[in-house]
């Protein structure tokens, strides 16, 4: 196979809040096609993370490459234009609107369609995530469905890669595996997908490598099955969840 670069290469990232350290000095890369976890106990800096890579935060140090190119600081608008998207772990949709119109909001202003490509693509990414109810103001939805809002928000700009931030959380099983489904559907799709989950069942059906963080730092890396026996990978994370 040709050599082909990382889609994201992310070299001595640092993101500090005052004195506090949410990212340090992180440096991996994320291959295209892959679904890589990015998994840790709660504070450990994923949320962070993403948010420095998507372009809401400027990094305090370090270099984020997008497909080779530095977009380290790219605002999060052109981010996106280039291919980068994510969900919000605390959503923050548009109350006064429908579910179909939150949707729409991504695709005006993410992807820079007119009024009538916009609606259009809104209604094929939420029948693509299976939302049925999408006229329906957004206060009425279910958490099933704003969950499913969120992540059809985040492809309505059609992203070559994607940050699902605890989209899971608060499901039940069978609303689980279904998003499994979903999230398994985008990556066949080609776009490359980096999942942050507290699930470790989902992490375990869902990635083909995990990055572990605790404390702003990498303490693993490697697949589940490897990453998951470590000691420290447990006494960090699994022992504070089980
Ligand atoms: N905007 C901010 N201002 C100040 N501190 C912040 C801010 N955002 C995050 N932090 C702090 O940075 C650290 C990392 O938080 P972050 O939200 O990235 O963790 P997380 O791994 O996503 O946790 P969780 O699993 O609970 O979602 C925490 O100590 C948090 O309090
Ligand atoms: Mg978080």
């Amino acid at each position: 196979m040709p050599f082909e670069a990382p889609i994201l290469s992310v070299e001595n990232l640092t993101k500090r809040f005052g004195g506090l350290i949410a990212v340090n000095s992180l440096t991996f890369e994320v291959e295209r096609g892959e679904v890589l976890g990015i998994i840790g106990p709660n504070g450990a800096g994923k949320t962070t993370l993403t948010n420095v890579v998507s372009g809401l935060y400027t990094p305090s140090e370090g270099r984020i490459f997008f497909r080779g190119e530095d977009v380290t600081y790219l605002d999060a608008h052109q981010r996106c234009r280039l291919g980068i998207s994510r969900t919000f772990q605390l959503m923050r949709p548009i109350k006064e609107f429908t579910v179909l119109e939150n949707v729409m909001v991504s695709a005006l202003f993410g992807k820079g369609l007119d009024l009538k490509s916009a609606k259009e693509k809104a209604r094929e990414v939420c029948d693509f995530v299976g939302l049925k109810r999408v006229n329906i103001p957004v206060e009425s939805a279910t958490v099933l469905e704003l969950k499913k809002m969120e992540i059809a928000r985040a492809l309505a700009s059609d992203p070559e890669l994607i940050f699902l931030d605890e989209v899971m959380a608060g499901l039940n099983v069978d609303e689980t595996n279904e998003m499994i489904e979903t999230v398994k559907r985008i990556n066949s799709r080609g776009v490359t997908v980096i999942v942050i989950e507290h699930v470790m069942s989902v992490i375990k059906e869902l990635t083909h490598r995990v990055i572990v963080l605790d404390r702003g730092k990498i303490i693993a890396e490697g697949s589940y099955e490897k990453v998951s026996h470590k000691p420290e990978v447990i006494s960090a994370y699994l022992g504070e969840e089980e």
